[in-house]
């Protein structure tokens, strides 16, 4: 692996608050890289450290070769950031926004296609303060593009946008991409992070806790599957003996057996033995949400 970034053993505390431990990691050159976590977990303080946007108290961090810390000027110049708080002036345009980041960049860029591929060209003579949530945080991930960077941090990329947004905003980022700039983002969303991110780190507690593919974590900690369905039959005891069953519980008429191996099929065979045909008897594989409980036994935020 080539890495663009490297990280070592970052740390980075608010007087008492230790906001990052001590967190190491590498990205490859040309990947999605995420970060998912609860709140306060430490990922924006470490992904601004990498931007160069705050200090850390020890640690080594490279960039593209790049030292935050001594060269903070040249890198910012040749990456692009999207933060989670960002504001433009009211009365600025949608246009004069991204003319202006283009007029600092010495790289030959033409943000026309971003105005398309970003949703904004009816509203390009809008004002920013005009512009609804969304568009407004289009508008900062367009502008994190102007400058065709080596490296585009992202936090928070998708929070306002409507669901077609997202998955648009998706596919947009996999052809910037695929076109060679490697992604870091922040996302607290299971289905960003497993649809988007190569690599996916779980932070928590200003930690790395767990880090791979979405398919490795998965593959590596959450094992079983699920079957879900409704009844008003009042006794299930008989599902406990199918073979594979680990637990089954019950919210008023919904069931969820949870298990390993054919689970489907078992319950199901079991459930019409018993004269039940649920019409809606569904399996449910493990997810990147099952990962995250077990890694830092809590539930996601959202
Ligand atoms: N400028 C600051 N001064 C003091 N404490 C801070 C500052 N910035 C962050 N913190 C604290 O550091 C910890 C980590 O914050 P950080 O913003 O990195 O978390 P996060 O993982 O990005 O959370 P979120 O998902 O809510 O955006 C939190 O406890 C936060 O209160
Ligand atoms: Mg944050």
């Amino acid at each position: 692996m080539t890495s663009i970034i490297s990280v070592q053993n970052l740390r980075k505390t608010y007087g008492k608050i230790i906001a990052v431990a001590d967190i190491s990691f590498e990205v490859a050159q040309g990947e999605i890289f995420g970060f998912l976590g609860p709140n306060g977990a430490g990922k924006t303080t470490t992904v601004e450290c990498l931007q160069a946007l705050r200090d850390p108290d020890s640690g080594k961090i490279s960039v593209i070769g790049l030292d935050p810390l001594r060269q903070a000027q040249e890198l910012r110049r040749r990456i692009g950031s999207q933060l989670q708080e960002s504001a433009l002036p009211d009365r600025i345009k949608v246009w004069e926004a991204l003319d202006l980041f283009a007029s600092v960049t010495d790289k030959i860029s033409d943000w026309h296609p971003l105005l398309e591929q970003w949703g904004l060209a009816e509203k390009r003579k809008s004002s920013f303060a005009a512009l609804s949530g969304g568009q407004k945080q289009r508008l900062f991930i367009a502008l994190s593009l102007v400058n065709n960077p080596e490296v585009v941090f992202l936090d928070e990329m998708t929070t306002g946008l409507d669901p077609a947004a997202r998955r648009v905003a998706w596919d947009l980022i996999r052809a910037v991409r695929d076109r060679g700039t490697t992604v870091v983002l922040v996302t607290h969303f299971m289905d960003e992070a497993e649809n988007l991110c190569d690599r996916v780190a779980i932070v928590d507690k200003g930690k790395i806790v767990a880090s791979d593919s979405p398919q490795g974590l998965i593959a590596s900690y959450a094992t079983g599957v699920r079957v879900l369905f409704s009844t008003d039959k009042p006794d299930l005891a008989f599902l406990e003996k199918v073979s594979g069953v680990k637990n089954v519980t019950r919210r008023g008429d919904r069931v969820e057996v949870e298990g390993s191996g054919p689970l489907l099929a078992l319950v199901a065979a079991a459930l019409v033995e018993h004269d039940i045909v649920p019409p809606d008897l569904r399996v449910e594989q493990p997810s990147l949400e099952d990962v995250f409980l077990k890694v830092t036994g809590r539930a996601v935020v959202d």
